[in-house]
């Protein structure tokens, strides 16, 4: 299948923000008496912020108003904001920073499918904000594993899901794009937890493009052949 969009995931794909966001989880359970399980880590990746707090709440959740719990999400969110007040174009994850400036120099639609709200504030501290011509809104989408993000990124981008590729280093995000009308999930990190995932890399750096994308400069030439386009 040859493609013509990518679609990334932000948190633990394009940069180790997944580590930040981690971070600020367990300072707040720490400071609530809360466990720290082996499988918080895995769990908390890719889930919007009041699914995140539910899992560090545990059986506790009932002990906790929605008020609270809202002050809580926002407790966790100022520490997080302050963890990212120092990021610069140096914590671009490997491969990132040459896969997008690669994307971009083909002309080939590159969007953003994150569950953050402080996706767009995390762009512009990595310096890539202009690498994206779409970035879906997680207030309007329902959130991972529900495919609804990845749908709206896609049609933002103007391109059918199925010639999309997807990069993903959660489990529930990899649910999201295999659900989401053919797309083609690339997970990013732990095989194990990715099983779902079409393709599996370490990290972006070992992507090879030229193999997986039609360059809109290279397809304004073969516009009159269709089946050419999305040969294998
Ligand atoms: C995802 C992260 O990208 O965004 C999760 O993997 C995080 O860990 C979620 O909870 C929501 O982020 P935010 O910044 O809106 O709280
Ligand atoms: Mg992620």
């Amino acid at each position: 299948m040859i493609y013509r969009a990518a679609i990334f995931d932000l948190d633990g794909v394009i940069a180790d923000t997944a580590r930040l966001h981690l971070i600020a989880w367990q300072q707040l359970a720490e400071g609530l008496n809360l466990p720290w399980t082996a499988d918080t880590e895995e769990r908390l990746k890719g889930l919007e912020r009041m699914a995140s707090l539910e899992v560090i709440l545990g059986e506790k959740s009932s002990n906790y108003t929605e008020e609270a719990k809202i002050a809580l999400a926002a407790r966790k969110n100022s520490r997080y904001q302050e963890l990212i007040r120092s990021l610069s174009p140096a914590d671009l994850l490997p491969g990132a920073g040459e896969l997008l400036a690669w994307l971009n120099s083909q002309h080939i639609p590159v969007g953003l499918a994150s569950a953050s709200k402080n996706a767009p504030a995390v762009l512009e501290a990595l310096g890539i904000s202009r690498c994206f011509s779409v970035i879906a809104d997680p207030e309007k989408s329902a959130p991972k594993p529900a495919p609804d993000i990845f749908l709206a990124a896609a049609k933002g981008l103007g391109i059918d899901p199925e010639f999309c590729i997807a990069f993903e280093d959660a489990p529930a995000g990899v649910s999201a794009i295999k659900s989401a009308d053919g797309m083609t999930a690339v997970g990013i990190g732990n095989p194990d937890s990715l099983k779902d995932a079409d393709y599996m890399l370490d990290s972006l750096e070992q992507f090879v493009p030229n193999d997986f994308f039609l360059s809109v400069l290279a397809e304004s030439g073969m516009r009159q052949n269709k089946d050419l386009a999305v040969n294998e």
